[in-house]
């Protein structure tokens, strides 16, 4: 009996919503919709055309995953509450959208056209009062300068995924509003971005170039840039004072950069606000006492699986947020007490040390004996991957499996 009721009470809110969802009055052939008709949804039912008859209160309209290759404004006439509208994985091109398309939405903010693998070009018309655009995974090569000249209240634009070589000068010119702008995945080298060409964007606080061809950091970045992403290029060097006029940027990525051999004292000079440095698997091969100067807030550092063969005493000691270190599976042979010292550091709670090629002797003891003692301020992650490789007697000899008397010098 009880089970019984427990049925009744799982299936009615299920039952409920199958009403809500399919049998909404006004709801497309084969649609689903939500909240009465608020959200339209005719996603993956084998559409060539936008379905008629879609209720003029219409707020998110979904046609993604269709055989969509044409919209006209007839399609959308009436639907002046359509906020957003996703057209990706279709067959659009930019013939595909007239000029008037979107003349009869005046509500529309959020548009993607995502996966729509014939757009060669970026299409010339958009409705100008769009705010977001994901234009994801298409077949964009070159960016004109034209190409977003009506687009000037874009808060959100990306063109990740789709092989983009080069954005013309002047491209960002009317982008005043844009906070937001994710290129990854393409193949913009250095030449490809012109010098200043992200400098209208003067509200820009997001900047996504993962996974491009760089081989330097592009000057005359906007200068209020918050979020930097630069991994997987082919960076080889972080001149002195790359970032200098970068004062607002609080997170750093150049990670997965094998190119990256050498970062230059005062590289980082200008980056008080910096919290977040991310430079794990890069060829770093060398921290000098000035490799982090200008890094005054930042509290993670990320070091990890790069070739550095030793720490100065100081490397760290301008960070005094630092709270999380990671120096694993690098060269380190030994490391001097005084580089986690927390009468300096008081933040520093945990470091990665494991996967260094430590020479176990009286220059480590302390080390060894700090693991023992609590390890506390700061705590040694994972203190038993800690392996010595010197001296010939400790090596392959894990600590956990030594006492700080066989650190020994002699
Ligand atoms: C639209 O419907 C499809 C198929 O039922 C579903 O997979 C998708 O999550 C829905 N999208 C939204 C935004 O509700
Ligand atoms: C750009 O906007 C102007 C003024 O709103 C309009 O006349 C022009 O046709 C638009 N151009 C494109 C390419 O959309
Ligand atoms: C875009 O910028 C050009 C100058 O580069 C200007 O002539 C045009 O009016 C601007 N368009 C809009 C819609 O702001
Ligand atoms: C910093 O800004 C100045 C003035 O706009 C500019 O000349 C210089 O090239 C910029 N430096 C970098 C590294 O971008
Ligand atoms: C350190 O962190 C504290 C609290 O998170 C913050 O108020 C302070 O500004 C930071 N110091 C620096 C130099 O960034
Ligand atoms: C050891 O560490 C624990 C947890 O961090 C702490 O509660 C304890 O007081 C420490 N003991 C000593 C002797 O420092």
């Amino acid at each position: 009996m009880a089970s019984f009721r427990t049925a009744i009470l799982l299936l009615t809110p299920a039952v409920l919503l199958a009403w809500v969802t399919v049998a909404a009055p006004g709801c497309p052939e084969h649609c689903e919709c939500e909240h009465g008709t608020l959200i339209v949804n005719c996603s993956r039912l084998g559409l060539t055309r936008v379905p008629t008859a879609i209720p003029a209160n219409v707020q998110q309209l979904i046609l993604e995953n269709n055989n969509i290759a044409k919209v006209s404004r007839d399609n959308f006439r009436g639907l002046k509450s359509l906020q957003f509208l996703d057209l990706s994985s279709n067959q659009l091109n930019s013939e595909g959208i007239p000029a008037d398309a979107f003349d009869d939405v005046p509500s529309l903010q959020t548009l993607d056209l995502s996966d729509n693998r014939k757009f060669e070009d970026f299409p010339t018309y958009l409705p100008s009062q769009l705010m977001t655009l994901y234009f994801i995974q298409n077949s964009l090569k070159h960016v004109k300068k034209e190409a977003f000249a009506n687009l000037s209240d874009l808060i959100h634009l990306d063109i990740s995924y789709n092989g983009v070589e080069s954005i013309a000068p002047g491209a960002f010119h009317n982008l005043s509003n844009l906070a937001v702008f994710y290129c990854d995945f393409n193949k913009l080298n250095d030449n490809g971005i012109p010098t200043s060409v992200f400098q209208p964007a003067s509200k820009l606080s997001i900047l996504g170039l993962r996974f491009n061809q760089l081989t330097r950091v592009p000057v005359d970045l906007p200068p209020g840039l918050e979020h930097l992403d630069l991994v997987g290029n082919k960076i080889v060097e972080l001149p002195s004072r790359v970032f200098s006029n970068l004062t607002e940027l609080q997170t750093l990525e150049i990670w997965q950069q094998p190119s990256l051999t050498t970062i230059d004292d005062d590289a980082f000079a200008g980056l008080g606000k910096l919290q977040i440095l991310d430079a794990t698997s890069t060829g770093l091969n060398r921290v000098t006492g000035r490799t982090m100067d200008g890094l005054t807030g930042t509290w993670q550092v990320y070091l990890s699986l790069n070739k550095i063969p030793a720490i100065p005493a100081g490397a760290f000691h301008d960070m005094k947020n630092l709270s999380s270190l990671w120096l694993d599976a690098n060269l380190i042979t030994t490391l001097s007490p005084e580089v986690l010292d927390t009468s300096v550091l008081p933040r520093l709670s945990e470091v990665y040390l494991w996967g260094n090629p430590w020479t176990c002797d009286c220059h480590l003891r302390w080390l060894k004996e700090h693991i023992d003692n609590n390890n506390t301020a700061p705590t040694i992650q994972d203190p038993h991957l800690n392996v010595c490789n010197a001296p010939p007697k400790l090596k392959g000899r894990a600590f956990d499996t030594l006492s700080p008397n066989d650190f020994v010098c002699s």
